[in-house]
């Protein structure tokens, strides 16, 4: 008894004279950074990254086991070296557990008694975030109340030519993009469906049908690589892929640039608008440009977070406090709601294994990076008029958006939202529909 109790005492004090040295393991952030650096390095990437230097406890079986439990567990939620903490995402996370104390875990904190954060190395954190959010990721819509929030009002974009607009969005509602004349990308991307086709998965040329959820096109200019693997550029990369692919346009590029050449219409836009006429990426680029336009500004979460009080009911500001608590908004982030990061769809229990049948897009971003470590990471959607874009998820698996909350909250954080307050969360999440040309979506 005795010697497990000086052993209890004398393990946590020699971690305060043998420290491992974890020091130049974050790296590419910008000089101002240093001290914030200097105190992440000293006390979370020994979880937080791969392949740390260890504390020397770690040398005993039991003690190794816990950690490196502890370490691929926390790797699933920040991975400190694959999202660089100055990222959008990374800084909504690190936002959230320094304000609330939560990191490092209590039992780290039993061991390492100097371990904890002190409330000015979190003041040099917090303060650190919200500098960089407010230089780098804020777009200067919100009120100054809500400068320094996680999510930001979406801005109508400035500086595309009208006539470049116009010929993008006659394209995408073309036919003749499709190998039979009948896909557009319209099709499944209805701009008075939500931008996308509310189907668990599309059909395409000759009835096809896809093994994935189309995601809406509205708001997706921002979105930091196409898909939801993310094997796509941006939007002119992207629209390229449909019309080739054969389930869903099952088109050739030439025929189809030969077949729009035939439309003397087409073929003067073209010749106006761009230097070598009407080819294969002068057409991707047109409808690229014509969905920059696709941005949904108006909505009452906008008008709330740029001052109007009122815009807000009780219900939906209380939904929105909620979906902070929940962590919802730290992969949910930015202008508009997600489209920055690939995450894991159940970071913290199994989603797969709890669905069953697993099928190739289940593998999400790793179909495209061909790394194991990406297995079952998908692009986070936007939840911009996420009450219109029905069905959820990559596999379309709910239409019930309470009950996709509730799916976030049990795979993603392992916790159980109750009914009310999901309903709150559903309630602040209906305020995110927005306006397209004028209109509010439907
Ligand atoms: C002993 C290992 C360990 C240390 C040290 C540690 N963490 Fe964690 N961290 C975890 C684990 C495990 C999780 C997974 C969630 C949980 O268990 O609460 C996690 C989760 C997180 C998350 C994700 C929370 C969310 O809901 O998105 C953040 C952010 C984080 N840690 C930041 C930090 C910071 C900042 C430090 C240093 C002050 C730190 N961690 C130190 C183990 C650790
Ligand atoms: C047959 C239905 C279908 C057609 C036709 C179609 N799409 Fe899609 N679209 C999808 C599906 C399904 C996905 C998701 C595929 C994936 O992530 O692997 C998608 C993804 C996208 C995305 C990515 C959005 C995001 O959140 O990552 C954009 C943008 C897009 N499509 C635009 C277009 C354009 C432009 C066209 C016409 C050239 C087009 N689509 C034609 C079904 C379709
Ligand atoms: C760890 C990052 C993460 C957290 C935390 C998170 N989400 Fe998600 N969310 C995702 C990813 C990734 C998907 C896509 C998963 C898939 O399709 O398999 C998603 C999908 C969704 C969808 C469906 C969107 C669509 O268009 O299909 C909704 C709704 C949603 N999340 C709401 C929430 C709410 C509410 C919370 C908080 C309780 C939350 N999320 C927390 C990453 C996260």
């Amino acid at each position: 008894m005795i010697v497990l109790i000086l052993l209890g005492l004398a393990l946590p004090v020699s971690n305060l004279i043998a420290k491992p040295d974890n020091s130049g393991r974050l790296t590419g952030l910008t000089p101002d950074a240093a001290p914030v650096v200097a105190i992440l390095e000293a006390k979370c990437v020994v979880c937080h990254t791969e392949g740390a230097a260890l504390p020397f406890y770690a040398n005993f079986p039991i003690a190794k086991g816990i950690l490196e439990r502890d370490i691929q567990h926390a790797l699933r939620f920040l991975d400190m070296g694959a999202q660089a903490p100055d990222s959008e995402v990374a800084l909504a996370k690190l936002e959230r557990v320094v304000e609330s104390g939560a990191m490092p875990p209590a039992n780290y904190k039993m061991m390492h008694w100097d371990g904890a954060l002190s409330d000015e190395e979190k003041s040099t954190v917090l303060d650190w975030i919200r500098k960089v959010r407010a230089e780098r990721y804020a777009t200067g819509a919100a009120s100054p109340e809500h400068a320094a929030s996680p999510i930001q009002p979406l801005v109508a974009p400035e500086g595309l030519d009208p006539e470049v607009v116009a010929l993008g969005k006659k394209l995408f509602h073309d036919v003749r993009l499709s190998g039979d004349d009948t896909v557009s990308c319209a099709s499944c991307h209805g701009l008075d469906t939500g931008g996308c086709d509310r189907l668990q998965f599309s059909k395409g040329i000759g009835g096809q049908v896809g093994g994935i959820n189309a995601p809406t096109v509205y708001d997706a200019g921002p979105i930091v690589a196409q898909f939801w693997d993310g094997r796509a550029a941006d939007l002119a990369e992207q629209a390229g892929g449909p019309v080739e692919n054969p389930i869903e346009m099952g088109a050739k590029w030439p025929e189809v640039v030969e077949r729009l050449k035939q439309d003397a219409e087409y073929a003067a836009a073209f010749e106006k608008l761009f230097p070598d006429g009407l080819t294969r990426e002068n057409v991707q680029k047109a409808i690229g440009v014509f969905e920059e336009t696709l941005v949904t500004t108006g909505s009452k979460f906008d008008a709330w977070l740029m001052g109007d009080e009122d815009a807000l009911a009780a219900e939906e500001q209380e939904g929105y406090r909620l979906f902070l608590e929940n962590a919802c908004a730290t992969c949910h982030v930015g202008k508009i709601l997600g489209g920055q990061s690939f995450e894991l769809m159940g970071r913290a229990l199994d989603y797969f294994a709890d669905r069953g049948d697993l099928t190739e897009a289940d593998a999400g971003r790793a179909n495209f990076t061909k790394n194991d470590a990406d297995r079952h990471k998908f692009k986070v959607p936007t939840l911009r008029n996420i009450a219109l874009t029905w069905p959820y998820f990559h596999d379309g698996s709910t239409s019930d958006l309470a009950e996709a909350v509730q799916t976030m909250a049990k795979y993603e954080n392992g916790t159980v939202l109750s009914d009310a307050d999901t309903a709150k969360i559903v309630a602040f999440l209906k305020t995110l529909t927005g306006k397209y040309e004028g209109q509010l979506l439907k």
